[in-house]
C-alpha cells in the first residue's frame, strides 16, 4: 500500500538550493523540538532523562544504520552509573554498496542532524560528540561543517544551549575510505586515531566505548529522526507504518529501473509498488529478476519466488508483493538493513553480480579474523574461477561451506556480510551457477555483465 498523502519529513524542503541554511531550517519550525527537550532537567543521579528515553522506545524507532536494533533500548543501555564521560558518536560513513541516504540529509538537512544531535545528547546526558563522516564525502563534508558553524554562532551549539546551562560540543572527524569504519567498534577505533579494527563484543559501545567510555553509536538517519518524533509525539509516530515497523523509510533505489533515486515514505508499501509504481518500472521494458532490499550484505530476493523457503519452512511464491519492513523481510530470510534496493532485470547475469560483491568485501575485510580474512578470499577465488569459465564440479558445495564456516565466527558481522549473499545468491540462483560450471558461460543469452 502506498501512502499518497504521505509528507517528505527528513526530505520535506530537500534539493531545493540553498535550503540546507539554519534560516530556512528555522522558517520550517526547526530547532523547537529541540529547545522542548533541553528544557527539561536531567536526573541528577544518572545525568539523563529517562522520560524521553521512554518517549523514543514509545516511538519504535529503529535504527536506520542497518542492524533496526531499537533505539530507546540502545540509551537505555548506557552506563550511566559510570563516572566517565559519555560520548556520542555519528555514523556517517555509509559506505554499504547501494546506501546512498546520509550523504543526502547531510547535504541538504543538516540542521536536521544537528537538532537529532542535540537531543540525543541531552537526553543521554552527553557533551561531547563526534560525526564520524565517510572521506570521500567532500561536498557533504563541507555542508556539515557550514552547518555547525551556523549552530555554534547562533548558540545552538556550544556553552548554555537555549539556556538550559548544558554545554554541547560536536566535531566532524572524516574517515579514509575504509568500509569496515562503518562498523561501530571499527568507527570508534578509527576515531581514536587507531586502525579501523573492529573490537569484540560484549562489551558493547554503550559501557565501554570511545576511550574506553560510555558511547552511543548511532547512524545519521537515526538521529535525523528525532526531531520529527518530538514535534509530532512518540504515539503519533509509532503509528505512521506497519506495527513495530515505525516512521518514515528512505529506500535507496538503484539498479535497472527507470526513475532510480531516494523515495521516502511509510514501510507499508511493497517491492513490487517500489518497483513498478515509484520508480517507474523496469528500465528497456524488461523483467524484475532479482533484488537485493537493504545494501549489497542483504540476501537477495528471487522476484519469482522459486527456490528457497520462508524462515517459517512455507515456499515463498510471490516475493515481488513483499511489504518492505523489517520484520516481513526478516520472515523472508532477508533483511532491510539499509534499505538500499539494488534491482537486477532478466539479462543479469547472477554469477558475474555476485563477483562483483565479493571481490567488494574481500577487499575491505580488515584481516583480523582467520575466517573472514581467509573465507572471503577463497570466495573471490572461487566465484572468479566460475566467471572465468574455469569451474570444477563441486566448486557450489565448497563456495556454500566456506560461506557457512564464516557466519558468527568472527569479530565483527563483515563475514557474515559476504557469507549471506553468497549464501542467498548460489541457493536461490543455483540453476545459473551450474550452468556457467558446466559450460563455462552464462545461461542468460547477451547477459549485461556487472
Ligand atoms: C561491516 C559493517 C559496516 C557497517 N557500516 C555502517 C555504515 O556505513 N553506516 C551505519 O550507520 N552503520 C553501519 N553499520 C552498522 C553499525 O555498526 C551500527 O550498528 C550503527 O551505526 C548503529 O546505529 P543505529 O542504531 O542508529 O542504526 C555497519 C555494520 C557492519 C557490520
Ligand atoms: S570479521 Fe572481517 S572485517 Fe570484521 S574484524 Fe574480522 S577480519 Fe575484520
Amino acid at each position: 500500500m502506498i501512502v499518497k498523502d504521505f509528507k517528505p519529513v527528513l526530505f520535506d524542503g530537500a534539493y531545493v538550493k540553498g535550503g540546507w541554511t539554519l534560516e530556512n531550517y528555522e522558517k520550517k519550525g526547526g530547532y523547537q523540538a529541540a529547545r522542548k527537550v533541553l528544557a527539561m532537567p536531567r536526573d541528577p543521579a544518572t545525568n539523563n532523562i529517562p522520560a524521553m528515553i521512554e518517549e523514543v522506545k514509545k516511538s519504535n524507532l529503529r535504527g536506520r544504520g542497518g542492524a533496526g536494533f531499537p533505539t530507546g533500548m540502545k540509551w537505555s543501555f548506557v552506563d550511566y552509573k559510570s563516572k566517565k564521560n559519555r560520548y556520542l558518536a555519528v555514523n556517517c560513513d555509509e559506505s554499504e554498496p547501494g546506501t546512498c541516504k546520509d550523504r543526502v540529509v547531510v547535504t541538504y538537512n543538516p540542521h536536521m542532524l544537528i537538532e537529532g544531535i542535540l537531543i540525543c545528547m541531552h537526553t543521554c546526558g552527553i557533551e561531547n560528540g563526534y560525526v564520524y563522516i565517510r572521506g570521500e564525502f567532500c561536498v557533504e563534508f563541507q555542508h556539515l561543517v557550514n552547518a555547525m558553524a551556523e549552530a555554534y554562532k547562533a548558540g545552538y551549539l556550544g556553552k548554555n544551549v537555549f539556556g538550559s546551562g548544558h554545554t554541547f560540543h560536536v566535531t566532524p572527524h572524516r574517515g579514509a575510505g575504509a568500509y569496515i569504519c562503518g562498523e561501530e567498534t571499527g568507527l570508534l577505533s578509527s576515531l581514536e586515531g587507531d586502525r579501523g579494527y573492529p573490537k569484540v563484543k560484549p562489551p558493547f559501545p554503550a559501557v565501554e566505548g570511545a576511550w574506553r567510555s560510555p558511547t552511543v553509536v548511532n547512524n545519521v538517519q537515526t538521529l535525523s529522526s528525532l526531531p520529527g518524533i518530538v514535534n509530532m509525539g512518540a504515539e503519533a509516530w509509532s503509528k505512521i507504518g506497519p506495527e513495530r515497523n515505525s516512521g518514515s523509510m528512505v529506500y535507496c533505489v538503484s539498479g535497472h529501473v527507470n526513475k532510480p533515486g531516494l523515495y521516502e515514505m511509510p514501510m507499508h508499501v511493497t517491492l513490487k509498488e517500489l518497483i513498478e509504481e515509484v520508480c517507474g518500472g523496469i528500465s528497456d521494458g524488461l523483467k524484475a529478476k532479482a533484488i537485493i532490499p537493504g545494501g549489497s550484505s542483504m540476501p537477495v530476493l528471487r522476484v519469482d519466488g522459486k527456490g528457497y523457503k520462508a524462515s517459517n519452512g512455507k515456499d515463498l511464491t510471490d516475493d515481488y508483493n513483499i511489504r518492505m519492513d523489517y520484520d516481513t523481510l526478516k520472515n523472508a530470510n532477508t533483511l532491510l538493513g539499509s534499505a538500499a534496493v539494488i534491482v537486477m532485470h532478466e539479462k543479469t547475469c547472477m554469477v558475474s553480480a555476485l563477483y562483483n560483491l565479493v571481490r567488494f568485501y574481500h577487499h575491505e575485510s580488515c584481516g583480523q579474523c582467520t575466517p573472514c580474512r581467509e573465507g572471503s578470499g577463497w570466495l573471490e577465488k572461487l566465484v572468479g574461477r566460475i566467471y572465468r569459465g574455469k569451474g570444477k564440479p563441486g566448486d557450489l558445495e565448497t563456495l556454500l561451506s566456506v560461506a557457512g564456516q564464516m557466519s558468527g565466527t568472527t569479530i565483527c558481522l563483515l563475514a557474515d556480510s559476504v557469507a549471506m549473499p553468497v549464501g542467498a545468491f548460489v541457493t536461490k540462483f543455483r540453476e545459473e551457477f551450474e550452468h556457467y560450471v558446466q559450460h563455462g558461460k552464462s545461461m542468460i543469452a547477451d547477459p549485461i555483465k556487472l
